[in-house]
């Protein structure tokens, strides 16, 4: 096995970490890193934008589905030399801080249950990953997207852990948020992610479990990396 070309899938609930730790491991392999999430959220930000969804927050999926077949939704990572980190483009625009706010996060679990957009996007997943050296996180990566994956890492902490932690993120970003906001948000998006019909959330079976609650980052990055060797001298 060449120790340049794993491709490592991690899943888990909303707000446990899952970017941080796979940016970490990118960086530390020198591997790639996509994060799924935010193609979900740069899709809701154009069904925003084109106002594709009602006040009962009714999705129109018949113009979203069009605006896929026109490719008129182009969505990459280009890296930023100034900030050394990858932020994420819709149509050639740079929607990075934009996707991270509130609208977008309350309305990107109706958005990623739709059949056609999880479709489009696994398809650019999976050629984004093929050749390997890639660290991808999200929901599905290790059930849907990559099933072969050579390690697979299901993230998990306490909802009230996951809503202090978003929380004291988004004030620092100068953000009004309220912490309960932030929770009540949590709980919705783990409920419509493990419950939807389309790729629900939900560990592999030989996905490793970590909950990330009471540990530091850099533990939790030691068990990945420790992980990873591990595969790499097996294999
Ligand atoms: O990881 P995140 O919070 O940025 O993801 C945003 C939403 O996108 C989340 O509510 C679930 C959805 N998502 C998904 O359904 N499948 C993925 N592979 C990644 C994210």
């Amino acid at each position: 096995m060449n120790k340049n070309k794993l491709i490592i899938a991690i899943d888990g609930h909303s707000s446990c970490g899952k970017s941080t730790l796979a940016k970490a491991l990118s960086d530390y392999f020198s591997y790639k890193f996509i994060d799924t999430g935010a193609m979900y959220r740069a899709v809701t930000l154009y069904v925003i934008q084109y106002n594709l969804i009602d006040s009962e927050n009714q999705i129109n999926e018949t113009e979203l589905r069009k605006a896929f077949e026109q490719n008129l939704i182009n969505i990459d990572f280009r890296f930023i030399d100034r900030k050394k980190i990858s932020e994420t483009f819709l149509n050639n625009v740079n929607i990075e801080t934009e996707i991270r706010g509130v609208e977008v996060s309350q309305l990107v679990s109706p958005v990623a249950k739709i059949d056609f957009v999880r479709e489009k996007l696994v398809e650019q997943q999976r050629k984004m990953g093929q050749s390997g050296g890639i660290v991808m996180d999200g929901r599905d990566i290790g059930t849907v997207v990559f099933p072969n994956a050579d390690l697979k890492i299901f993230l998990t902490a306490r909802p009230d852990v996951r809503a202090k932690r978003r929380y004291d993120e988004l004030i620092s970003k100068g953000m009004k948020v309220t912490y309960n906001e932030i929770f009540k948000n949590i709980e919705e998006r783990d409920f419509i992610d493990s419950n939807r019909d389309e790729a629900p959330l939900r560990k592999a079976d030989d996905a490793v479990l970590i909950d990330n609650s009471d540990i530091t980052r850099e533990e939790q990055l030691k068990i990945a990396v420790d992980l990873i060797n591990g595969k790499i001298n097996i294999k």
